[in-house]
């Protein structure tokens, strides 16, 4: 099978940009399909770091690269990432990168809105990137969205705009944040119309003849099953699909041409912003992993939370999210640690569970169930062979491919691009 769909399997921040760079050196196209510029890739390459938040990161290896409708764009911070890979060397045009047409936009009044309201929840707060991808996905779900085909219509910007004023200068009076003048919208979104349209087209036909020339998909998710609007720790979620089915109706793509489903799943686990978390350490561990894993998220830099590997949580969104291998990362972190704890479970006012269920209230009641494994003395750090792990650095992955029911496929062992063991292709199904 030719494609490979790459999504998270825990809260975010699994280090699916170096993941996905990998396997972008051997895929023709790479495709983004949810989420927005709430998203960050760090990629390490020689000695420049790149940080992508919108473009897809297969643009780095000179791959096309193609965000799909399913994505949130902002025009301001897409143009803005575009100048900044270029003047990091990167070469982004029409030529190498696509846009969709029927792509939702995120204007200044989302993340307006979504900031006055996180103020307006107080202590409830979700925690979200504050980048308006919540109100923007609203929008479209409400069928009053701008999209992108339409910067090349003033009349329909103009009527749209009424209507979206209409609903949201009142959302930001009822918050009491300032509201906003149509006519600085339009001259704005009339100033971006040449610089972004000549990105754009249907993506769809340009997959669909991709697809059947051979040539080989790469589908980049952005955030993970855990905050999956549906299947996530909900409402501490974040507003898209982030499942690997979303890939094909984000960009328009045959859901049987997926190909396979790699989920991406630190070997320990965290999560920024609120939200429930049944493996999370308050203690010296979770400072020590936080602090040697460089837990801070790329676009915010709010420091992570961080808690044990939880099997239950991974098994679950293995099973959601059609994931059918996994890519461990960061196992380095854990070197020297004396002895490892695995969440395989829960245990919810009395009552085991094997999975997180739905309810807010289970969720936040939700006590782990702990294995414990002896550490390793020995280092991952730079492996580049399962050989070259120490044994009880080896009983812990096969330890959690039990727990999980999927096998680890990739394992990566530190920042630099061949810091990776292979331990099956995916490119080869
Ligand atoms: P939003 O996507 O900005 O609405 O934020 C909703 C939730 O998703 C918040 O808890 C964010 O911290 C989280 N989130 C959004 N994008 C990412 C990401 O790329 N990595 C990790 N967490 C994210």
């Amino acid at each position: 099978m030719a494609n490979v769909t790459v999504i998270g399997a825990q809260w975010g921040d699994e280090g699916k940009g170096k993941v996905v760079d990998w396997l972008a050196s051997r895929a023709d196209l790479v495709v983004r399909f949810q989420g927005g510029h709430n998203a960050g890739h760090t990629l390490v390459v020689g000695n420049q770091t790149y940080k992508l938040s919108l473009l897809p990161s297969g643009l780095v290896r000179g791959k096309m690269g193609i965000i799909g409708n399913g994505v949130v764009v902002d025009p301001e911070a897409l143009l803005a990432e575009i100048a900044r890979v270029r003047a990091q060397g990167l070469t982004v045009t029409p030529e190498t990168l696509r846009l969709a047409e029927n792509a939702t936009l995120i204007l200044p009044l989302h993340a307006a809105i979504d900031r006055a309201r996180e103020t307006a929840r107080g202590e409830k707060k979700i925690g979200t990137t504050g980048r308006g991808i919540g109100p923007a996905y609203e929008d479209k779900v409400a069928r009053r969205a701008i999209r992108v085909c339409d910067l090349a219509e003033p009349e329909t910007l103009s009527d749209k705009l009424d209507e979206l004023l209409l609903h949201h200068n009142t959302l930001l009076a009822g918050l009491g944040a300032p509201t906003f003048d149509k006519q600085v919208l339009l001259d704005q979104l009339l100033a971006w119309a040449p610089e972004i349209l000549p990105y754009a087209e249907p993506v769809w036909e340009r997959l669909d003849e991709a697809r059947r020339a051979g040539k080989r998909i790469l589908f980049e998710g952005a955030q993970a099953v855990m905050l999956d609007v549906d299947h996530g720790t909900y409402p501490y979620v974040t507003s898209s699909n982030t499942v690997a089915a979303t890939a094909a109706a984000g960009s328009g793509f045959a859901p049987s041409a997926l190909g396979f489903v790699l989920g991406i799943a630190k070997a320990y686990c965290t999560r920024v912003g609120s939200g429930p978390f049944p493996s999370e350490l308050h203690d010296e561990t979770g400072r020590l992993l936080g602090e040697r894993g460089r837990e801070f998220g790329t676009v915010t830099g709010r420091p992570r939370r961080c808690g044990w590997f939880d099997a239950a949580l991974v098994r679950q969104a293995i099973k959601v999210g059609g994931i059918q291998g996994i890519v461990m990362t960061k196992i380095d972190v854990l070197d020297g640690l004396k002895e490892l704890r695995i969440c395989t479970g829960y245990t919810i006012n009395g009552a085991h569970y094997s999975y997180l269920p739905a309810a807010m209230r289970a969720q936040a009641a939700a006590q782990p169930v702990w294995e414990t494994l002896p550490g390793w003395s020995g280092t991952t750090k730079g492996a580049r062979s399962t050989a070259e792990l120490p044994a009880d650095a080896v009983k812990y992955i096969r330890r959690i491919e039990e727990l999980i029911e999927a096998p680890i496929i990739l394992l990566t062992t530190g920042p630099e691009r061949d810091d990776t063991i292979m331990m099956r292709d995916p490119f080869e199904g």
